[in-house]
């Protein structure tokens, strides 16, 4: 069984053995958390990104799914890159959503990793409801049989983690 820890900050900061990327399918980076992974991590990332665009997804990473690279100069091993579905006000994609979490966890436990941080996955440029998206990945996550061991929610703002708190209450 993983734990779950909500802790407020920025997940480029946070040490764990793997911390999660929300990308896109293009793997070759962007804005918010992906952006920032990028910059702090150092081109390390994105080299082994196009690596993993020539030699598997050359039509991009789809959506749910996740990949593993180098953490670079971030404090972690690995850095899992997983693609979050953009809301939709008129169709259900939260199956796409949990998957995220689910592959990432698995492909963590493939790595040997203990610990992992996951970033509140769609709920910034792919506007996700912050309330909704906390309920997905809270019981994504508390379903996992584990390891890892330990997932932390590391939330950017106070807004984030007080909502998540409040879905950490409801479960
Ligand atoms: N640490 C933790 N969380 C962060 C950080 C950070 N350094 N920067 C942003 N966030 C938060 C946002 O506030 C939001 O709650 O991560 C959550 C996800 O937001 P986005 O990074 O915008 O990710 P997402 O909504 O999944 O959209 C993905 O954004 O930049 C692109 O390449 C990315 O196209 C993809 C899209």
């Amino acid at each position: 069984m993983t734990a779950i820890q909500l802790v407020q900050g920025d997940i480029t900061e946070f040490p764990a053995d793997v911390v999660v990327n929300a990308a896109n399918s293009s793997l070759l980076g962007g804005g918010g958390v992906d952006g920032a992974i990028h910059r702090r991590g150092g081109p390390d990332i994105l080299a082994a990104c196009r690596a993993l665009r020539a030699s598997h997804y050359g039509k991009g990473l789809p959506t749910g799914r996740a990949v593993a690279t180098t953490a670079g100069r971030l404090p972690a091993r690995h850095v899992v890159h997983t693609v979050g579905p953009v809301w939709s006000a008129t169709e259900d994609r939260s199956e796409l959503l949990a998957s995220c979490y689910r592959e990432s966890l698995r492909l963590a436990a493939d790595l040997g990793a203990e610990t992992i941080a996951f970033p509140a996955i769609s709920t910034g440029v792919y506007r996700w409801p912050m309330a909704d998206a906390a309920r997905i990945a809270l019981d994504t996550v508390a379903a996992h049989p584990g390891p890892p061991h330990t997932a932390t929610f590391v939330l950017f703002g106070a807004d984030a983690y007080r909502i998540f708190q409040e879905a950490v209450g409801r479960q």
